[in-house]
């Protein structure tokens, strides 16, 4: 658990706005790590925001993702959160955060998260 330990000293922080990083510990971490190499499980998360999609090469991304293009802006990413397989059919990420306050809270944790 060297990420767990890692992510709690990173969230430790008094930078990020509490509701976001207690969210992404909460409901993200246990797929995604913020900084360093990308997990087995899922793409690390760190700078996503107007990252290319599907651009870590550290990361076997679905050909649904790939096929997608573009950045992560702000917008994309709340459509993504709020249903991953409406908005890329087929990816690989199973997960959703119904309440768009925590989506917004979650990408401005996001935001400042590198
Ligand atoms: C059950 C595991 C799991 C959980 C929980 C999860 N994800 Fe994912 N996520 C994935 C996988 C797997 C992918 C890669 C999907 C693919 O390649 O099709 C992914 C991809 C992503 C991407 C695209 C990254 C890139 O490099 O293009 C973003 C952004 C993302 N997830 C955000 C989140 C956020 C924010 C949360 C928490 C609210 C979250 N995910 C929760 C598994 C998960």
């Amino acid at each position: 658990m060297r990420w767990g330990l890692l992510l709690l000293g990173f969230f430790a922080g008094p930078a990020f706005a509490a509701d976001g990083a207690q969210l992404f510990a909460d409901q993200c971490a246990s797929c995604h790590v913020l900084a360093g190499a990308s997990s087995e499980q899922a793409p690390a998360l760190g700078a996503v925001v107007w990252r290319k999609v599907a651009a870590r090469p550290d990361f076997a991304y679905s050909g649904a993702l790939k096929s997608l293009g573009g950045s992560w802006s702000p917008a994309r990413l709340d459509g993504f959160l709020k249903d991953s397989q409406a908005f890329a059919p087929g990816n690989g990420m199973f997960f959703t955060v119904s309440d768009p306050a925590d989506r917004k809270a979650i990408i401005a944790f996001l935001r400042v998260s590198h």
